[in-house]
C-alpha cells in the first residue's frame, strides 16, 4: 500500500479529511502524522491509532527529524504546516513532498503568506475569484510545481474568516483527489 507522512501545525481540518478518504478510497495509508508544536490536529492521529510525532518549530534539527521520522514513506503531505522544510529532506524527497496552500498559487503566496492572512489580502485586493492549490516543494516558498487547483467565488465573503471557511472546503477535496492521484501513479510505477 502507498504510504503516507502528513505534517501538520494546526486543526488539522485537511489531516481530518486525509484520514476519512485513505479508508474510504484504500488506496493509500497514513502512516505517521508529524506536527512541529503541540497542535489540537494531532487529536485526529490518536483518535485514529495513527502513530504521531510532535516536534518543536524552533529546533534548528527540525526539517533532519521530519526527514528520520518519514523516512520509507512514499510521499509527504503539508497539510497545514507552517514551517519551512530545509536541506537533505528537499533533496531525498525531491517530487514527493506536496503542500496545500489557501490561495490560487502563484497569486498570494510565499514566506508569511499563510492561513488567514492570504484571505485577508485576497478580500483586499478585490478579485472575484479565490481559491487553492496542491504543489510540489521545493526551496522556494509555495514555488514548486503545480499539481491541482481549485476555485471558490469570493462573492458575499465579507471577512477573511469566511473566506476561509470557503476555501477550506475545497481544500479538504483537492487535497484528497491530489493524493489519489499521486497513489494511484505511485502505485502503478511499482508494478511496472
Ligand atoms: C489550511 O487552510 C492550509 O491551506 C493552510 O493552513 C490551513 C490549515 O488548516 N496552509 C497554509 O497557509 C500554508 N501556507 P487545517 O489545519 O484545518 O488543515
Amino acid at each position: 500500500m502507498y504510504r503516507i507522512a502528513v505534517l501538520i501545525s494546526g486543526t488539522g481540518s485537511n489531516l481530518k479529511s486525509l484520514i476519512e478518504d485513505s479508508k474510504a478510497a484504500g488506496l493509500y495509508e497514513i502512516a505517521i502524522v508529524i506536527a512541529d508544536r503541540n497542535a489540537k490536529g494531532i487529536n485526529h492521529a490518536s483518535e485514529n491509532s495513527i502513530p504521531f510525532l510532535v516536534l518543536d518549530r524552533k529546533d534548528p534539527l527540525l526539517s533532519d527529524k521530519v526527514l528520520d521520522a518519514v523516512k520509507g514513506t512514499d510521499l509527504v503531505v503539508l497539510a497545514g504546516f507552517l514551517s519551512i522544510l530545509k536541506g537533505q529532506i528537499l533533496k531525498e524527497y525531491k517530487d514527493r513532498i506536496i503542500n496545500i496552500h489557501p490561495s490560487l498559487l502563484p497569486q498570494f503566496g510565499g514566506e508569511g503568506m499563510y492561513g488567514l492572512k492570504v484571505h485577508e489580502a485576497v478580500l483586499k485586493s478585490g478579485k472575484l475569484i479565490s481559491g487553492c492549490t496542491v504543489h510540489y516543494v521545493n526551496e522556494d516558498v509555495d514555488a514548486g510545481r503545480l499539481i491541482l487547483q481549485s476555485i471558490v467565488s469570493t462573492e458575499g465573503a465579507t471577512t477573511p474568516e469566511e473566506l476561509q471557511a470557503r476555501v477550506l472546503g475545497k481544500e479538504h477535496e483537492t487535497l484528497t483527489t491530489a493524493v489519489r492521484m499521486l497513489a494511484m501513479e505511485g502505485s502503478a510505477r511499482g508494478m511496472r
